[in-house]
């Protein structure tokens, strides 16, 4: 079943951006590097619309370096756009971000129109991890639960430069089926959301055609083409040892193995994505979602009374 994830406080997020956002002056978009398109939230594009942007790949340490110069050169060719890879080994990312910021929007900065940036990112992207180093001690409280964060808060990164934080959102209904696998592999979406085996699975599909050798290596397996995705994830529960009393493979610790050992780099910096994936994906949904509006209005038309009779009657 594809992943949703709408934790409730997701909404109050909704509208606590968009009454910030006239106040903007740049949105600092924080993406996971390992999954730059499946981690932007669609409907904050819908809600920053031309405002200047800086995207900030950040956890460029797990990600692969020759991917993330594509995602990098995608983004700077967008209109009021820039592009910058992060990760938490940067101890002084203010001198990357700063002039960054400044750069999008020359006419501000100074005492009278101090620049105003707000810091977006879905929950795990490393937001509280990148404002602590930003201010040089614990400020955002990160919890053990993607999806929990704190209220707005306003960090004075230099003296005409405020950086205001918002709790980590996503997004009401995934429509892109495979951006919801990759964003469940990565641990952006609540634990009760997903089926880890199923997620293990469309992480090893995504994974084995660019990174086989790594898998092969991890695993110490002969080779990785010829089986199949569950076959796969079989032979990484035997090579882990995750057995069940018999000998049979535990699948679901399998999976969890497999997932830990992505999130955590053991398999080397892999990145699920690339720009041109993510538009076929887009692509793909939105012909399915049109389809899907299209089959919800003709059940909508077929309950409606008709004119002068009686409502008509399921099929
Ligand atoms: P959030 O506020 O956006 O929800 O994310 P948070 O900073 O809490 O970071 C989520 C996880 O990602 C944390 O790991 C954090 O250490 C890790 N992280 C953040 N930035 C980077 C990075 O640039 N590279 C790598 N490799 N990891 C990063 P955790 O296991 O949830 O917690 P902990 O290990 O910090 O205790």
């Amino acid at each position: 079943m594809p992943i949703q994830w709408f934790p409730g406080h997701m909404h109050a997020t909704r509208q606590a951006l968009a009454k910030r956002l006239p106040d903007i002056d740049v949105v600092l978009e924080l993406l996971d590097a390992r999954l730059p398109g499946s981690s932007a939230n669609p409907l904050l594009a819908e809600l920053i619309g031309t405002k200047p942007t800086l995207k900030v790949l950040n956890k460029q340490d797990l990600a692969d370096a020759e991917r993330t110069a594509l995602w990098l050169a995608h983004y700077q060719a967008q209109p009021g756009t820039n592009a910058l890879a992060l990760d938490a080994s940067d101890r002084a990312p203010a001198a990357k971000l700063v002039p960054a910021c400044r750069a999008l929007a020359p006419l501000r900065g100074g005492m009278v129109k101090p620049l105003r940036v707000l810091i977006c990112g879905i929950p795990n992207v490393g937001k509280s991890t990148l404002i602590n180093t930003l201010v040089g001690r614990r400020m955002a409280k990160a919890s053990d639960e993607a999806g929990i964060t704190k209220v707005e808060q306003r960090i004075a990164l230099a003296k005409d430069f405020d950086l205001y934080d918002t709790p980590g959102m996503l997004w009401p209904r995934i429509t892109v089926e495979q951006s919801g696998w990759h964003l469940a592999a990565s641990g952006a979406v609540g634990k009760n959301a997903y089926d880890e085996v199923e997620v293990a699975l469309h992480l090893l599909a995504s994974v084995r055609g660019p990174y086989a050798t790594r898998l092969q290596e991890r695993y110490k397996l002969a080779a990785v083409e010829g089986l199949t995705d569950e076959e796969l994830l079989t032979e990484v529960g035997r090579k882990r040892s995750a057995l069940l009393p018999g000998g049979r493979v535990h699948l679901h610790k399998a999976a969890e193995l497999a997932l830990t050992d992505f999130r955590t780099g053991a398999w080397g910096r892999i990145t699920l994505e690339t720009p041109q994936d993510l538009a076929q994906w887009q692509a793909d949904a939105a012909v399915k979602e049109e389809a899907r509006k299209a089959k919800a209005a003709a059940r909508v038309a077929k309950k409606l009374p008709q004119r002068g009779g009686p409502p008509a009657e399921d099929a």
